[in-house]
């Protein structure tokens, strides 16, 4: 347990350097709560979009059930987007009342139709628009901003630098970055040399992003960036222990299973038995790749069976069949 905070957005302290990264489907309170225990310095949601918060009264159902959060991951991080200032700024003003730590606006997200209307990555190609925004919520909020990019809508608009000056200059307390362009969506690599320059502009937390793999690419990539902290996205599916800084192999197969029950019992009490046991099966899959083939071969039965029990008695078949004092080998 770190008795010193890493780092601090704005007067919120932040112990540790790793964070899971907001990711649409994975990114809800049972997975956040999993990973927040085993080593996420601070829990961001997945993306929610300002128009569904803005319907009803409080927001569609669907919207409000993505910022649900436990006490346990404070500090608690929501992410939301939108391509109008005025519109976010009001469901900024509304959110705070819920009690996140922080709202971190989504300048990443390359999907055609929100870039293309403006939001999330769209958000580059106007830094005047950031800077206004960022005036606007900082003004009426009293918990910090932050916001999450990329490094520019394409190759001959990486306007990462202006897209980061107006952020500080205009309030944000911490910035992360994916080094990549929107039109590069996950091709390429991340540039990191990118990352390394905006820390080296802003007096803020940083937090790099991007083709983060193993626990040796936690530490190319800080020393690289020098940033504050790293976000981990894809490498966390499926091994969630990378946030302990441990790699795939040196998992047990009783850590996995113990950690596949907590995660499938998260899911059925917030989702209920039916959903909670759908949305684990891409956990699942996750959890159990690249393993021996008598894991394996119970893959198929897993990710189709509907039942609680046929899922742990498919569990208990597994242990009988694979040699538990040895790690997979994966
Ligand atoms: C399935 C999936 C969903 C994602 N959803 C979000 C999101 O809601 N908000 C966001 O800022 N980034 C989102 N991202 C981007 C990740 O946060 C991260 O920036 C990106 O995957 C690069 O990091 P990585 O190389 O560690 O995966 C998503 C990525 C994936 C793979």
């Amino acid at each position: 347990m770190l008795t010193k905070p890493s780092f601090r957005v704005g007067g919120v302290p932040v112990y540790g350097d790793l964070i899971l990264s907001p990711m649409a489907g994975f990114s809800d309170l049972p997975y956040r709560s999993i990973c927040r225990s085993l080593g996420s310095a601070m829990s961001y949601t997945e993306f929610v979009n300002v128009d569904e918060l803005n319907k009803g009264r409080n927001g569609s159902p669907r919207a409000r059930q993505k910022l649900c959060y436990i006490s346990n991951e404070r500090p608690v991080v929501f992410q939301i987007y939108g391509h109008d200032v005025e519109r976010i700024v009001s469901v900024a003003q509304w959110l705070q009342d819920l009690g996140p730590d922080i709202i971190d606006i989504n300048m990443g997200c390359y999907v055609k139709k929100i870039a293309e209307r403006g939001a999330g990555a769209g958000m580059l190609r106007n830094p005047d628009m950031i800077a206004r925004l960022m005036d606007k919520l900082t003004n009426v909020l009293d918990i910090p901003v932050s916001a999450k990019i990329r490094l520019g809508w394409d190759d001959d608009n990486r306007n990462y630098m202006d897209v980061a000056r107006a952020l500080h200059d205009h309030g944000a307390s911490l910035v992360a970055v994916h080094g990549r362009t929107k039109s590069q969506a996950y091709s390429g690599r991340a540039d990191w040399d990118a990352i390394a320059e905006i820390k080296q502009a802003l007096s803020v937390p940083v937090v790099g992003n991007g083709d983060v793999r193993t626990v040796a690419d936690i530490e190319s990539i800080k020393t690289h960036t020098g940033c504050d902290a790293v976000m981990i996205g894809r490498a966390v599916i499926g091994n969630p222990w990378i946030l302990q800084r441990r790699d795939r192999q040196e998992v047990t197969l009783s850590d996995r299973l113990d950690l596949i029950r907590k995660h499938l019992a998260l899911n059925i009490d917030f989702y209920g038995v039916e959903k909670g046991l759908i949305l684990f099966r891409k956990h699942v899959a996750r959890y159990i790749e690249d393993t021996p083939a008598g894991v394996r071969k119970i893959r198929v039965p897993l990710l189709t069976c509907d039942r609680v029990s046929d899922f742990e008695d498919l569990l208990c078949s597994l242990v009988s069949e694979t040699n538990e004092t040895v790690g997979l080998a994966m």
